[in-house]
């Protein structure tokens, strides 16, 4: 690539919302970055794909569609980098991704404590019911029937994927006197000072809240489902940060019914991209499944928020701008996805 056209490189960025307009633009200036960006509120799909023409990269985030139809047709506009402004990349058609030669890179950590803290966050809402608790007041009811919750100081968590954000799960409820397990095809060795690996299976059976830190792909989808519902401790509280679509929601709202599970925390849903991160206050919404998990008081739904911290959007901006830089420059990027 020419100084010239490194001049005048632009960026679509899809799924732009004010908060990504202002951390970009912020690290922009920091580094007096040549780089254009037109940002774009809209998801990239096939529909909207045609934006990013005329641009040399588009950024992305998690419910953005870069299946092989729609890298096709940004390459066909000219586009050969694709740069994820998040850690998974499910949502990426890797195979289409190598065929077309697409630069492509993610943020693999940015603040894994500020998805670990949101999952506690809902651990601790959903227990201690803060949530309702602050609704009553501000209408002068001082009950606490409803309220009840459990001491979590000697209860078990066991933590599904004990890569960076499991860890720091593990970590802060270990500090909150859990016994914590944990369970990875991947062990990783700091875990060994925090808690116990086990079997998916005893880690179901044992524990009283299951939080769900491993990536989606074909062996995680549905991880979650009747037979595994089946093998937790009756009234476990399960927690999703990780991706809607590690639980089979229908099988969990079975679940809820009959009262096998007793709480679910969710960050994530497996149809998301339809609802989260718009304002859909003044609208119907037509998914009879979400719809059906609002009405469980024991249900917390938040919109994807686990990542929302001031110093994680610094972040992604920061190593966005590198992983651009190390593409510009053809240098080696740590970040690149892996071959399919
Ligand atoms: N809610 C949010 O805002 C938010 C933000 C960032 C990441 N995430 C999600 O969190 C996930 C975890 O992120 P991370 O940074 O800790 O990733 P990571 O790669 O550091 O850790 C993932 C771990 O899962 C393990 N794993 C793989 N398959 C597994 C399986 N079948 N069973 C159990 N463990 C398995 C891996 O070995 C790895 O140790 C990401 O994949 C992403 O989907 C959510």
């Amino acid at each position: 690539m020419t100084t010239a056209s490194l001049q005048t490189l632009r960026l679509a960025m899809f799924s732009a919302q004010p908060y990504d307009r202002r951390f970009f633009e912020e690290a922009r200036a920091a580094r007096r970055s040549p780089v254009a960006i037109d940002y774009h509120d809209t998801a990239l799909d096939i529909g909207t794909a045609v934006l990013a023409q005329g641009c040399d990269a588009v950024c992305v985030f998690v419910n953005d569609v870069l299946d092989a139809a729609v890298l096709e047709r940004l390459h066909g506009q000219g586009v050969r980098a694709v740069l994820l402004r998040c850690a998974g990349f499910n949502n990426v058609d890797l195979v289409a991704l190598a065929r077309l030669g697409m630069f492509a890179a993610r943020v693999p950590a940015y603040s894994p404590e500020a998805v670990a803290e949101h999952a506690v966050a809902m651990i601790l809402t959903l227990n201690r019911h803060t949530h309702r608790a602050f609704n009553r007041v501000r209408e002068g009811n001082f009950a606490l029937d409803g309220l009840l919750g459990f001491t979590l100081h000697g209860k078990t968590a066991g933590i599904v994927g004990t890569g960076k954000i499991g860890l720091a799960t593990a970590r802060i409820l270990a500090g909150f006197g859990c016994r914590v397990l944990g369970h990875d095809p991947y062990p990783s060795p700091a875990f060994a000072a925090l808690g116990t690996m086990v079997p998916l299976d005893d880690l179901l059976a044992q524990s009283d809240i299951v939080s769900l830190h491993c990536p989606l792909v074909d062996a995680t989808r549905h991880l979650i489902g009747h037979a595994t519902l089946g093998r937790m401790k009756e009234g476990a509280m399960l927690v999703n940060t990780s991706r809607g679509a590690l639980v089979d929601t229908a099988a969990v709202i079975e679940a809820l019914k009959s009262r096998r599970l007793g709480a679910l925390a969710i960050d994530v849903y497996e149809q998301e991209s339809a609802l989260f991160f718009r304002d859909h206050s003044s609208d119907i919404i037509a998914d009879d499944v979400f719809g059906r998990l609002t009405t469980f008081p024991n249900v917390l739904v938040t919109g994807h928020q686990g990542f929302f911290t001031i110093e994680a959007l610094r972040e992604i901006a920061a190593i966005t701008f590198d992983n651009l830089d190390c593409w510009r420059s053809g240098g080696a990027c740590a970040n690149v996805l892996p071959a399919a």
